[in-house]
């Protein structure tokens, strides 16, 4: 696919030197925060200056982490590789070292800054789980501030139409996708309304806002999120903490991956074309702009409604799509 369709995904470095948002002092729990689009966000709030714990299920999550905690810094005294994307795919890298501005304190002409990620490994599902980290959480790092929740599983079938989705393959994907984040909401948000101060913020999907076919019981958890955010949206309001949903279009991860894997599955033997084949006449079909999403793109959204800068903005979901769903 064309680069110079609509413009060009960008790449942490590039988010982090654009956007320069203040979160100094923040303390910052990130769900699905080892991989993808979580990650590239945990890193990008840690550079901005968050005290970061991941939660997430992989089990080398402390050493995910601490290689995130690494980037953060890197990307803070303009080091970072020139391919950072944030785990996402296409995204442009730099052509030259970014020079950047003023700087909190200086080492041999460039900002440093101690940048903090931690991982705790838990399944969002487990409510026993979920408490204790929150706990863990608050002693190590202080009481919690943001609440990035990006973790999330699709079905692994395939609909069209949606009958060849076992009922039971909704269980896992509704656990997962939409008791988690009530589970991780309902453990973190009390505490901010007591403080009256914080920010929330969902990962939903393109997928929820249209009814996708491709996987019936990962597009109705992902309605169900944003409607679960529009209500805590409003009884959190009054008490200072806003809620927001981003819904990001096409992201090269290991979920959107997942989905092609479904979808091969169910084609005649050898008649399947590859992940990047079936993901491009995707995206030329319903991206506007034509190309993926960055994970470092949806990353700058979620850190932008985490941050002051949209201190009166809550109830609402952005898209970062290319334009596949406008609103
Ligand atoms: N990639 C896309 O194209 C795309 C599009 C729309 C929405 N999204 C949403 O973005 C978010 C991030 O997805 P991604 O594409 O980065 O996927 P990903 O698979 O790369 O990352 C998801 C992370 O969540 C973790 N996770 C899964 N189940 C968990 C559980 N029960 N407890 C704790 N952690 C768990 C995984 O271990 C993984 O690290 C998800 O909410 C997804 O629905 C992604």
């Amino acid at each position: 696919m064309s680069k110079a369709a609509g413009g060009a995904a960008i790449g942490l470095r590039e988010v982090y030197a654009r956007c320069r948002l203040d979160m100094q002092g923040r303390v910052a729990v990130v769900t699905g925060g080892a991989r993808g689009i979580g990650r590239a966000t945990a890193t990008l709030l840690a550079a901005f200056g968050a005290r970061v714990a991941v939660w997430d299920l992989v089990e080398d999550v402390a050493a995910r982490a601490s290689a995130m905690a690494a980037e953060a810094a890197g990307l803070v005294s303009g080091e970072a590789e020139a391919d950072t994307t944030g785990g996402g795919a296409d995204a442009r890298p730099m052509r030259e070292p970014l020079r950047l501005g003023a700087a909190d304190s200086t080492v041999g002409g460039a900002e440093a800054r101690a940048t903090e990620v931690i991982g705790m490994r838990l399944d969002v599902t487990d409510e026993e789980a979920v408490g204790a980290a929150a706990e863990a959480v608050a002693t190590r790092l202080g009481p919690v501030d943001v609440c990035v929740h990006a973790a999330a599983v699709g079905s692994g079938h395939y609909g069209f139409p949606f009958w060849n989705v076992p009922p039971s393959a909704w269980r896992r994907v509704l656990d997962v996708d939409v008791l988690g984040a009530v589970n991780v909401a309902t453990v973190l948000a009390p505490a901010m309304a007591e403080r009256r101060r914080g920010a929330l913020v969902f990962v939903g999907s393109v997928a929820g806002l249209i009814g996708s076919q491709t996987d019936p019981p990962y597009s109705a958890a992902k309605a169900a999120i944003r409607n679960f955010a529009h209500c805590m949206a409003k009884d959190l309001a009054p008490l200072g903490v806003r809620v927001n949903v981003v819904c990001p279009g096409m992201v090269r991860t290991d979920l959107n991956r997942s989905v092609w894997e479904a979808w091969a599955r169910r084609q005649p033997e050898g008649s399947a074309v590859d992940y990047d084949t079936w993901a491009e006449q995707k995206i030329r079909t319903v991206v506007p702009q034509g190309r993926w999403q960055s994970a470092a793109d949806v990353a700058a959204a979620i850190a932008f409604l985490c941050s002051d800068a949209a201190a009166s903005i809550t109830g609402q979901t952005l898209n970062v799509d290319g334009g596949y769903v406008m609103t």
